[in-house]
């Protein structure tokens, strides 16, 4: 047998499967004829072991806590590069010429604008409406805006502009979510700024009041959204990929990786983490007694911002906030006790054994809430947040999907229903 191939034995019968190998040396078995050569297909519940793709946009390693775009560190584009620069370095695959930066950074700017008539639909939502339903409903509804951008086989030009214009956009999308909520009037873009304060001062400006941006803020949120910016295969990317597979437009897939991040157990959870930790906080601050409980298989209590399918040591990214939260709040001047819970929490997780045998360690979750707490970002527009991040991920991955002219996304399943049986009509029965 050829040493690059697998081999499977069913019923005496051996099929002979090739193997795969990338450049970071892991290698797959290439099951894609397997139903064809043996009927049989695989089973695997939340693809823990399955491969979707073949990507070149970001590498990481569990058991090592890697994170690389396009083979850059996150250690290092988070301490060096902006998020606009990542942005295009994600979507193109090579860091931009300063010629290319200069030139992406004024189309971006020049397109944060959106069609006024999308404040009619921002009002037809009540104000409690989470800012992640109003968010992924604003993207979608600028497939009505700009419809040739349904159409994703259209020119490489004009996919591109479709890029940028929701790249733009969506700080403006987010933050007409967040003035929704709160009942205040929408602020429009002011394009002498960068993109970062441009956001802030959407989000906290009020007409009453002069808005100065906080150069602290700005930057540590630059830094956030970088570290935020792609995972690889990841809940909400295997869903804009999938729904992108169907050839449906780069919105429509955005808006449908929007609502897959909402969910408390991916990007949800950021949210998910400060509501605990107040609780934990309300109820006298006792980490142990928390502890207990996220053990505890009665209890449905779980350790928010603990855990990761794929790291099995620490995420790379929460080292990196952890001391941005320590980092931001000092220079703000802000005591949250929030914070020493928080940390009080992961030391006591990080000696008990239950946590140390999973290997659950705090992921990008766990601190990124008190920084966005200590920016005056409210609660539940934490994982809006993770989603202008995640953004430039999710275009890079539809992108890439798309010009690989991958084919429609169509698992298959066990049967475990009714075998054939005879229809009983109600009045012969
Ligand atoms: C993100 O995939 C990505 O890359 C996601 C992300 C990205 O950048 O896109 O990194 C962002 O989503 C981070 C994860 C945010 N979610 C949370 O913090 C929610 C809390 N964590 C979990 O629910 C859990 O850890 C997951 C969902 C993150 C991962 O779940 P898995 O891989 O399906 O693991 P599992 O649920 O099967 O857990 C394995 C064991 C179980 O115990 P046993 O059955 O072996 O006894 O570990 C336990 C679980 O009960 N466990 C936890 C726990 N997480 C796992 N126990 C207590 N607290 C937790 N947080």
């Amino acid at each position: 047998m050829a040493d690059n191939v697998a081999a499977l034995s069913v019923d005496g019968k051996t099929y002979e499967l090739p193997l795969t190998t990338g450049t970071e040396n892991e290698t797959a078995v290439d099951i894609s004829s397997l139903r064809a050569k043996s009927g049989l297909i695989t089973l695997d519940q939340g693809f823990k072991n399955t491969g979707s793709t073949k990507s070149a946009i970001t590498f990481l390693d569990g058991e090592k806590g890697i994170l690389r775009y396009r083979g850059y560190t996150i250690e290092e584009l988070a301490e060096k590069s902006s998020f606009l620069e990542v942005s295009y370095l994600l979507i193109h695959g090579e860091l931009p010429t300063p010629e290319q930066y200069d030139k992406f950074k004024k189309e971006i700017t020049v397109h944060t604008l959106v069609h006024e008539d999308i404040k009619n639909i921002l009002d037809g939502f009540p104000s409690n409406a989470h800012p992640m339903g109003v968010l992924s409903s604003l993207v979608c509804s600028l497939t009505a805006f700009y419809p040739k951008s349904l159409d994703p086989n259209r020119s490489t030009e004009e996919v591109n502009l479709s890029i940028v214009r929701i790249l733009a956009k969506m700080p403006t999308l987010a933050a007409w979510s967040y003035k929704n909520e709160v009942g205040h009037p929408v602020n429009y873009p002011d394009n002498s700024l960068d993109y970062c304060s441009n956001f802030l001062k959407m989000m906290f400006a009020l007409p009453a009041e002069k808005y100065e941006v906080d150069p602290v803020i700005a930057d540590a949120l630059d830094k956030l959204l970088i570290l935020h910016a792609d995972h690889e295969q990841n809940c909400s990317t295997s869903t804009v990929r999938i729904v992108g597979s169907s050839q449906a437009s780069l919105y429509s897939s955005i808006s449908a990786g929007i609502n897959a991040l909402w969910g408390p157990l991916h990007g949800g959870a950021n949210q998910a983490v400060i509501e605990m930790l107040e609780k934990i906080k309300a109820d006298g601050g006792n980490a142990n007694k928390y502890i207990e409980k996220a053990k505890d298989k009665d209890d449905s209590f779980r350790l928010m911002g603990f855990g990761h399918r794929v790291y099995k040591n620490f995420d790379p990214r929460a080292k990196i906030i952890k001391k941005a939260a320590d980092n931001v709040l000092d220079k703000l001047g802000i005591n949250d006790p929030i914070l020493e819970i928080a940390k009080g929490l992961e030391e006591a997780a990080l000696r008990d054994d239950y946590f140390v045998e999973r290997k659950l360690y705090p992921n990008v979750d766990f601190y990124s809430g008190i920084i966005y707490r200590a920016m005056g970002i409210p609660t539940e527009m934490f994982t809006v947040m993770f989603a202008l991040g995640r953004l430039p991920g999710w275009i890079a991955q539809w992108k890439e999907m798309r010009e690989n002219n991958e084919p429609i996304g169509r698992p298959r399943q066990v049967y475990t229903g009714h075998n054939e049986r005879p229809y009983q009509g109600i009045d012969k029965r």
